[in-house]
């Protein structure tokens, strides 16, 4: 039944509305049940749909994370990951889904970078419509996020992104601006940094009169997750729900300022008005209560994400040692941690607990065989002292100090705990403390080390003596979304077999409260010398070497940045000793962001896999084995050093002064900038090899004169003149040889992925409409293409032309906003 949202509203109390304003916790709305209002649930996003548990919850499909989904080029394909995942939601019964995230690849250092597409706002946008349609295809709302500047997590819950209007308009707005205007995106999530001074979930001018009076939105604007700060001002500004609830902004505080005229009740019915048009646009009148969460493992997610998983995946260089055929008899060295485990996806709120993730040692090995796969670590990857995957025993107090009585146990196999929400009904929430308990024994001699990061007091003593001290001095750090601590280490010695009886304390007793609180111990054997060598002997004696190296989701993480990019621990001097033992060595990239290649020259074959999913192992198997085309190509331009890259070298452009982050290069980001600057990258942007070879035509333009408000059609023959099946992606860029005002060279303003099999030939198609040519006139408020000469690039990477043409625009075109 359609209800009437007026008559609703009609009925309802000023507190009912208010009510509305806010979440019921972390992941539900406020039902009004008196009225029939349902409660609706939502779900973090973007590479699957983690439900309603933060952490070891109902399992769900993991797929690969926004770097590799734009990797594909492929909207298609992406669409259908939409839907997909939309599907996945309706699963953990959450009617919207909170992604997909479009910030743009401003700095490589941006811990989120993995989560989001691409540098690029054409290439970003592209699939931010395709994946918007997909999930809401399946009646899920998506919620494109974070609008808009929050392009970096140094200072996140206050850096203010101070962008220029050109930069903002041309790049930054550009994937929300398409989502609402061509996928019709239900929902917007507004960012954690202030925009020019003001925080983004109370700019009038961006929620108002940009997302909704400009572009029409008529959806959902909800503030990130404790983003929203005032009480008065986010509401007029037309952010319509705070996240999580309980209110902390709203709710009495809010009645209290529409009673003291502090803002008119009509702001507080619009938004609760739109609250009321998303809950029926989900379906949640005609299908009130959320429903149990199911852990479904789908065969057609499985099959789609090991398919993404390959077209994802970019082969940054091959001399022809891919794809490898390994023959039976034959040995092949496996070389570092990823090749055991998987590194399925980046960190922070998009982890999800995956159905299962299988490593590339047991892929490989169900895929050949009669080949024998050695392994060896060979070199650490980590950022923390990794966690143990081992029983702990834990008892809670509801008292600070451990008094009183035991109130919950608990045995838990691992030693990382996250409470977000609740603990156990018996614990109370936010004033308890714990003692876990777990044995520790040394599988090999050697120096270990030990570590605790809590959000919360901790401490760690090892066979009754205190190792580990995070309790005096804690302060908050950059973990667990910044409420935990800097990590505390402790180093000694162990004999193999050396037991350590570990006594871990936690208090939620901080100085300064946390809303969340999390408990980590690490404990490990440090990798050495030693451990490289036995891998460079084991490389040596083999007929092919892979080494998998790279980093992990505590690099590729939400709430801090990378600090630089290069490989961390030994692995630079690894991949030389092993490339130097045997030259047929490839190396398989594990990153969500570029890292310094030292050894490129010397290493025959490079592939950059990403964080695949779920069926990391199989993807990568299948490219490496050639069982499937390496169809990605990069979505973001890969430096060669740090130095060469945007906001290097001056802090208040990176990572930001004084609580503003200046974004002086205007539109000048990736690829733009190299070009701008003359700086070679070490692989350009749209950079990827195929295992064929393809042959390219003329490029054919319908017309050379175009007309203001006209179209221009492009298009390019493509022929697979190799032996196999493969992908070819045409990429078209435009540049306004004689602006008036500083453009860039060049820029992505179409591709077109055709996927080939041997000896057929394809079409790559462009279509171009105003906007392709169009800059942003700040002064005139207007999209405006200038009468005169474009080049139009076609490539196969913004540096890789393969032809060019001259096209002349007859006179202006200028449409205001
Ligand atoms: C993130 C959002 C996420 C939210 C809910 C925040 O920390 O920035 O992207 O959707 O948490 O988990």
């Amino acid at each position: 039944m359609t209800p009437n949202i007026e008559s609703l509203l009609d009925q309802m109390t000023l507190e009912e509305q208010v009510g509305l304003l806010a979440g019921a916790d972390f992941w539900t709305t406020v039902p009004v049940p008196r009225l029939g209002v349902p409660a609706i649930k939502v779900t973090d996003g973007p590479n699957g749909a983690r439900g309603g548990v933060f952490k070891d919850g109902p399992t769900t499909a993991c797929f690969p994370v926004g770097i590799a989904l734009a990797s594909t080029w492929n909207p298609a394909l992406i669409e259908q990951t939409g839907a997909a995942l939309g599907t996945e939601a309706k699963l953990k019964g959450a009617s919207v889904l909170l992604a997909p995230t479009v910030n743009l690849h401003r700095t490589v250092l941006n811990g989120r970078n993995f989560e989001c597409h691409s540098e690029d706002p054409w290439l970003s946008s592209e699939l931010g419509v395709a994946y918007v349609r997909g999930v809401q295809s399946t009646g899920v709302a998506a919620t494109i996020k974070h609008f808009v500047g929050n392009d970096s997590e140094y200072q996140r819950m206050s850096m203010s992104s101070d962008i220029p209007e050109r930069a903002l308009r041309e790049l930054y707005l550009l994937p929300f601006e398409r989502a609402v205007k061509e996928a019709g995106v239900m929902a917007v999530m507004t960012g954690y940094n202030r925009l020019d001074g003001i925080f983004a979930a109370d700019h009038q001018r961006l929620l108002q009169q940009v997302l909704r009076d400009e572009w029409g939105f008529t959806g959902l604007v909800m503030s990130d997750w404790m983003g929203l700060h005032s009480t008065v001002e986010g509401v007029l500004a037309g952010c319509d729900l705070e996240m999580p609830g309980p209110a902390v902004e709203r709710g009495a505080k809010l009645v209290q300022a529409v009673k003291d005229g502090l803002l008119p009740a009509d702001a507080v019915r619009a938004c609760a008005r739109r609250v009321l048009q998303l809950i029926e646009r989900v379906g949640g009148f005609a299908n009130p209560g959320i429903p149990a969460e199911r852990a479904d493992d789908l065969p057609a997610h499985r099959a789609l994400i090991r398919r993404l998983g390959a077209e994802g995946a970019v082969l940054l260089k091959n001399d022809g040692l891919l794809p490898l055929a390994p023959k039976a008899g034959q040995t092949v060295a496996l070389i570092g941690i990823a090749a055991v485990t998987p590194q399925a996806m980046g960190g922070g709120s998009a982890t999800v607990n995956a159905h299962y993730r299988i490593a590339p040692l047991a892929a490989l090995q169900a895929q050949c065989p009669g080949t024998t796969f050695t392994h060896h670590a060979g070199a650490d990857i980590h950022r923390y002292v990794p966690v143990l995957n081992t029983p702990m025993q834990l008892e809670f107090f509801n008292s600070l100090d451990f008094s009183g009585p035991v109130v919950c146990r608990q045995t838990v196999h691992n030693t990382e705990q996250l409470w977000i929400d609740t603990v156990d009904a018996a614990v109370t929430a936010d004033a308890f403390s714990a003692r876990a308990t777990l044995r520790f024994v040394a599988a090999e001699a050697g120096e270990h080390q030990f570590s605790l990061v809590s959000a919360g007091l901790s401490r760690a003593y090892i066979n009754g003596d205190l190792a580990v001290d995070a309790w005096s001095g804690w302060s908050r750090g950059d973990t667990y979304f910044t409420f935990g601590c800097n990590e505390v280490r402790h180093s000694r010695s162990l004999a193999q077999g050396q037991v350590c009886e570990v006594v871990i304390e936690f208090s939620t007793g901080t100085p300064e409260s946390t809303p969340i609180h999390a408990l980590r111990f690490g404990a490990y054997r440090v990798l050495g010398e030693a451990d490289i060598a036995a891998a460079v002997e084991a490389a040596r004696h083999a007929d092919v070497a892979v080494v998998f190296a790279g980093l992990n989701a505590e690099w590729d993480n939400e709430g801090l940045d990378r600090s630089g990019i290069t490989l961390p621990h030994s692995q630079n001097a690894l991949v030389a000793r092993v490339v130097a033992a045997n030259p047929r060595t490839v190396v398989v990239l594990q990153t969500g962001s570029p890292v310094a290649l030292p050894w490129l020259a010397e290493v025959p074959a490079v592939l950059q896999a990403w964080y695949p999913g779920q069926e990391c192992g199989n993807a990568i198997a299948d490219v490496l084995l050639g069982t499937a085309e390496p169809g990605g190509r990069l979505p973001q331009t890969w430096p060669l050093q740090l130095q060469d890259t945007v906001g290097f070298g001056n802090a208040r452009h990176y990572p930001g002064v004084d609580g503003h982050v200046v974004y002086d290069e205007g539109i000048f980001i990736g690829y733009r900038h190299y070009q701008q600057k003359n700086i070679a990258p070490l692989f350009p942007f749209g950079h990827g090899l195929s295992y064929t070879q393809f042959q390219y035509g003329a490029l054919r333009l319908a017309s050379t004169a175009l007309q203001p408000g006209g179209e221009l059609l492009v298009e390019m023959e493509v022929h697979n003149v190799g032996p196999r099946a493969g992908q070819a992606v045409v990429q078209l860029y435009v540049g306004d040889t004689r602006a008036s005002l500083p453009r860039p060279a060049q820029e992505l303003k179409g591709f077109a992925k055709l996927t080939l099999a041997a000896g057929e030939t394809g079409t790559a198609r462009f279509r171009l409409g105003m906007r392709a040519f169009a800059f942003f006139d700040v002064a005139r408020a207007a999209w405006v293409a200038e009468a005169g000469g474009y080049h139009v690039h076609v490539g196969t990477s913004v540096d890789a032309r393969l032809a060019s043409a001259e096209l002349t625009l007859a006179a202006d075109w200028v449409q205001p906003v």
